[in-house]
């Protein structure tokens, strides 16, 4: 470790190396978060779909299997004060959250005496972020995987964060698939990375296995980030493979909602035969059949430079080498 804002972030945290695994909806699960927890990295479990109960039980099983600290990773815009207590109830110490200014979260995040860490954009969103009082920033570029509000590279991003951020740790995210991706974000100042696509990639993550294979095969531009999936959640923009629903909607000119290709066709069924519709925000995950490839396959700008799919320990390790 060569900086010492890499120490402060992995001290406040209870870490062993500056290394964050991204929340992903559907895809990093109590399996996942637990194995990256275990490497000493920290693991953040998505909970900010399910209702409170459902929430509750997915932390549980992540601290059956680890006990090491873990975060959860919530909606600043939903304001969802439940779940916080009900996470904190469970013994979350660290709540994430995105999309949205955090301010009217942190009230019940303090009452705890938990940490905050938030997902930042741009100059707003981050001075946003540290007027609530967040212990750390992911400074996430638009080269992330899944739902981003960045328009910029995550290379010029850092600078604008760390600018402002004082001693408050920046981990950097978006299109950080390589040990050099890390590196590079290592030298320009950031307190640690996260990865999404990277651990979507690892045996342990719930994705499909033909959504694995497809981003293993995916090239340069094999990515897009529109407004495609957004059934479920709308006008949000996301990052995906371009893959045959992309293609189709985008040479449609991108119609919205009601003119859109193939729009209502059910092209996923989870094992318990709950049915999705073409444009659905859902990932395909393990057990899932249908159209496997036509569905929301998300991914970063990094995809196309990962090309196997490993223990997550190993992830962690070979960044950790690297750092
Ligand atoms: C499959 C997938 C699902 C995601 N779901 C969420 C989510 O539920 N909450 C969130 O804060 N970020 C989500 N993200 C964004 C990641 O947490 C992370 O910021 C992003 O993947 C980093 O970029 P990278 O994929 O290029 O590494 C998701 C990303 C992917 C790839």
């Amino acid at each position: 470790m060569t900086n010492t804002s890499q120490a402060k972030f992995v001290d406040s945290f209870g870490l062993r190396v500056p290394i964050v695994q991204g929340p992903m909806g559907g895809i990093s699960g109590a399996g996942l978060v637990a194995a990256v927890a275990d490497a000493g990295a920290l693991g953040i479990l998505p909970i900010w779909a399910n209702d409170v109960d459902q929430a509750v039980s997915s932390i549980k099983a992540t601290q059956a299997l680890t006990s090491k600290p873990i975060a959860v990773n919530l909606r600043a815009d939903l304001v969802q004060l439940g779940h916080i207590d009900a996470a904190l109830d469970a013994g979350v110490s660290i709540v994430h959250l995105f999309w949205g200014d955090p301010s009217s979260s942190m009230p019940a995040i303090r009452r705890a005496g938990a940490s905050m860490i938030a997902t930042v954009w741009n100059e707003d969103s981050a001075q946003a972020a540290l007027d609530a009082g967040a212990s750390a920033l992911i400074a996430q570029g638009v080269e992330a995987g899944g739902h981003v509000y960045s328009d910029i590279p995550v290379q010029e991003l850092l600078p604008i964060v760390l600018n402002i951020a004082g001693d408050i740790p920046v981990i950097a995210a978006g299109g950080c698939a390589t040990t050099v991706d890390a590196i590079n974000r290592i030298d320009q100042g950031a307190a640690g990375i996260l990865c999404g696509t990277r651990f979507v990639l690892s045996t342990e993550s719930d994705a499909h296995a033909d959504y694995k294979r497809a981003l293993m095969d995916s090239g340069e531009n094999g990515t897009a980030r529109s407004v495609c999936f957004d059934d479920f959640w709308s006008d949000a923009p996301h990052r995906t493979l371009a893959n045959s629903t992309y293609k189709a909607w985008d040479a449609a000119g991108q119609p919205s909602a009601g003119n859109r290709p193939g729009e209502g066709d059910i092209i996923l069924r989870t094992p318990d035969g709950i049915d999705f519709p073409r444009y659905h925000v859902m990932p395909p995950s393990r057990g899932m059949t249908g159209e496997i490839l036509a569905s929301a396959m998300y991914a970063g700008t990094g995809a196309s430079r990962i090309s196997d799919c490993i223990p997550a320990a190993q992830i962690v390790e070979e960044f950790a080498a690297a750092l």
